[in-house]
């Protein structure tokens, strides 16, 4: 099972990044660790051509967002066979900005990932307790009742991946203790494998997200139950983005 190492974009980036696959590929070298899958997600107007470019380095693209509807007037959106017709492997299903900003439920999250199942895909599903619920110690509830109202029954551990984001951690360089990454990660597993059957919940890839930056990408990709990472603003700039995928 290779380390899932993402990058996402955000709303960031121009047409001229389309030349990063290749930067990231000639910092990596001969260096790429063979158990790490890079993948980009840009914005979805860039996708088609920076899967393009990623596929030939052997690294994956994914879309950011899509509709949980195939096709319809939904002006300003994108569906998850259009990602998909884009050259995308991967969808993020309910980045906790997308929960926050864009009032995404539970219930839309889970309609969406099984769009992107539906559409051959595999569904990144994003959970994580504000800092209100870290401190009131409710973390492990909260992302229970994500994990429990967002994943769709077609989940298997072979489309679907969860990652884990506190959200006080995204954007702040503030980053979960080791303890807390590996307890919430174990939580993860043993839930997913109460929805989805033991079984299925060995082969899952949890990935960490928040503040991963080169300085500490491999304490935390070395965690346990740690199977990869989700990217921000690190994963804008090649020569960080290289050093946490040489830490994978
Ligand atoms: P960050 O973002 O690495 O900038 O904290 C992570 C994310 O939002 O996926």
């Amino acid at each position: 099972m290779k380390k899932l190492v993402a990058a996402n974009w955000k709303m960031n980036g121009e047409g001229s990044w389309s030349t990063k696959p290749a930067a990231l590929a000639s910092l990596l070298g001969d260096n790429m660790p063979e158990n790490v899958q890079v993948l980009f997600c840009p914005p979805a107007v860039y996708l088609d051509r920076i899967a393009t470019e990623a596929g030939k380095f052997g690294m994956n693209a994914g879309a950011q967002n899509c509709h949980a509807s195939a096709s319809g007037a939904f002006t300003g959106e994108i569906s998850a066979q259009m990602a998909a017709d884009c050259g995308a492997d991967y969808v993020i299903c309910g980045h906790s900005e997308r929960r926050a900003l864009f009032g995404e439920t539970d219930a839309v999250v889970r309609a969406k990932a099984d769009a992107v199942i539906a559409a051959g895909l595999s569904a990144i599903i994003c959970v994580g307790e504000t800092l209100a619920y870290r401190e009131s110690g409710e973390a492990e509830a909260t992302v229970e009742m994500q994990l429990k109202g967002s994943i769709p029954t077609t989940s298997t551990a072979l489309n679907t991946v969860i990652a884990y984001e506190p959200v006080w951690a995204i954007g702040t360089g503030k980053t979960a203790t080791l303890d807390d990454i590996e307890q919430m990660h174990g939580h993860i597993r043993k839930v997913y494998g109460q929805l989805l059957g033991d079984k299925s919940a060995g082969k899952l890839r949890i990935q960490y997200g928040g503040s991963v930056k080169p300085a500490n990408a491999k304490e935390i990709l070395s965690a346990k139950g740690v199977d990869g990472a989700l990217v921000g603003g690190a994963s804008l700039k090649m020569e960080d983005f290289a050093k946490i995928i040489l830490a994978g």
